[in-house]
């Protein structure tokens, strides 16, 4: 037999073998193209059915696809304790250890950077990994510069090499890392950052039958950013991490360029309190802001997701007058490896949530269409569903305008333009702490465009410290201090 006959053959057993498996879930009508698709289609169209976790479809298909899923929130949440901002005369020693802790672990070496960064941005709508987008109003550095600037700033402060870890999905996979190869990982030894892909599942219609993103290709899209502690575990990163002799996992999203991954009283009260897995959370803008609630239920922390939340638990107001509900999730974490190794492992399963979205489909005649509203119903892990299972974990308030202001859409709320505009306030606050006066409009707005890139300072301390080599700003100038 020659090799080709081989190969004929072996596909021709596994497409019996995709075709039994369909036919028994009713999904056969994937491979109503086969007989017109060319060997690599069809080596593609297999290795794409081939790669469907049937082991964890099967039981949500029913339940969260055709059906919605029981959203009903548990009836005895009480809001998350929650560690103050600033501690108060009680908690004041309590943060000095633990900020003293911090510094501690970070110059041993014990914690490591984590990206994800497998979303597919479609509400930005840039092509390519949005990592790769340029943030800073003045400057032209990336969310990934910026990232890789602050570990390098991190690395000096600490004496320490501190790895970072890159989560992408198999579509930008390749992007991601020829754009960080073209600019040498922005100075970081190149073993420091490591880029591994998360899983993908498929992308159904709303009666629970996958879609064809082409006639040789399932619609598939990232398993979500929940997804990153199975894919830890299996790419790997794990155990480079374990072998690094790392202990806490930063955790934080592609994008948000304030973010302060490196927090000494953050890591030292994680750390101190025995925490498992811990998260910042900012006060809540309004009773009804688009941001997940620390709650707790049957004793377990969880965080509630504001299309869930009961309106009367989210309007209700404590004897003070405060709000109740008041703490809204970052999606900034630690984690402890131990806690990830724990629950990675092969019966693990975190709760997939369902989201509907636009996804262009090839339709029955064989019609590529490309729908402008929901079609389709992807599934997707959460990173916060891991809180319920991990032990004594601990949430820290944070002032927002100091550490949160992502980019997500193209205009409006959360959008390159406030980001922007977060970061030049941020930037002023920083100088005029240190002394600089900063050039205000009557309305109080900055009459400059400036930021502080994370190679000069990594906070307001730092700022202070280097006082002296500061420059005096006039208005309308536009400067990116490095
Ligand atoms: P978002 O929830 O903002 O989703 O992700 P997104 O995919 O980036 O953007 P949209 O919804 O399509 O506009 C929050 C963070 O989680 C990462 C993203 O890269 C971002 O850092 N993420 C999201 C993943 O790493 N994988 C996923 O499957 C989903």
């Amino acid at each position: 037999m020659t090799d080709a006959m081989a190969e004929a053959g072996s596909m021709e057993s596994r497409h019996r073998g995709c075709l039994e498996t369909l036919r028994e879930r009713g999904q056969e009508h994937v491979l109503l193209w086969w007989p017109e698709l060319t060997p690599a289609q069809r080596e593609q169209l297999l290795r794409d059915i081939e790669s469907i976790p049937w082991n964890i479809l099967d039981g949500v298909i029913e339940s969260h696809v055709v059906r919605r899923p029981d959203r009903t929130v548990p009836d005895d949440l009480t809001p998350a304790e929650v560690y103050p901002q600033s501690p108060g005369p009680d908690r004041e020693a309590t943060y000095q250890a633990a900020t003293v802790q911090g510094r501690e672990l970070l110059s041993a070496g014990k914690v490591a950077a984590f990206t994800v960064a497998g979303g597919q941005g479609t509400r930005l709508g840039v092509d390519g990994p949005k990592g790769a987008v340029v943030v800073t109003p003045v400057g032209d550095k990336t969310l990934f510069q910026l990232f890789a600037e602050t570990i390098g700033a991190a690395r000096h402060r600490y004496q320490a090499d501190i790895p970072w870890y890159i989560m992408t999905s198999p579509a930008n996979h390749e992007q991601t890392i020829e754009f960080l190869a073209a600019r040498d990982f922005f100075g970081l030894p190149r073993h420091d950052v490591i880029l591994f892909a998360q899983g993908m599942l498929p992308a159904f219609d709303s009666a629970g039958r996958l879609l064809l993103a082409a006639k040789h290709r399932l619609a598939l899209a990232p398993d979500g950013h929940g997804g990153s502690l199975k894919a830890l575990a299996t790419s790997g990163a794990l155990g480079d991490m374990q072998s690094r002799g790392i202990e806490i996992i930063s955790y934080f999203q592609v994008d948000n360029p304030l973010v302060k991954p490196f927090d000494p009283l953050f890591i030292g009260l994680h750390a101190s309190t025995g925490s498992e897995m811990s998260t910042k959370v900012t006060s809540k803008a309004d009773d009804l802001e688009r941001v997940g609630n620390l709650c707790v239920s049957g004793g377990k922390l969880m965080v509630i997701e504001y299309s869930d939340f009961p309106d009367e638990l989210a309007h209700e107001r404590n004897a003070d007058g405060g709000r109740t509900f008041d703490a809204g999730n970052l999606a900034i974490h630690l984690l402890n490896v131990d806690f990830v190794d724990r629950i990675a492992g092969d019966s693990f399963r975190m709760p997939l949530r369902r989201a509907e979205k636009a996804v262009v489909y090839v339709d029955e005649a064989g019609e590529l269409q490309t729908p402008t509203s929901p079609n389709a119903v992807k599934l997707e892990a959460f990173i916060f569903d891991a809180l319920p299972l991990a032990q004594s974990p601990l949430v820290l308030e944070v002032d927002r305008a100091e550490e949160f202001s992502p980019v997500k859409n193209a205009t409006g709320v959360d959008s390159l333009e406030s980001s922007r505009r977060d970061q030049i306030a941020r930037a002023c606050r920083w100088l005029e702490d240190a002394g600089v006066t900063v050039p205000r409009k009557t309305d109080g707005e900055p009459d400059v465009t400036v930021v502080i890139a994370p190679s000069f300072a990594l906070d307001a301390d730092d700022v202070r410290r280097q006082r002296d080599g500061l420059l005096v700003l006039h208005r309308g100038d536009s400067v990116c201090i490095e």
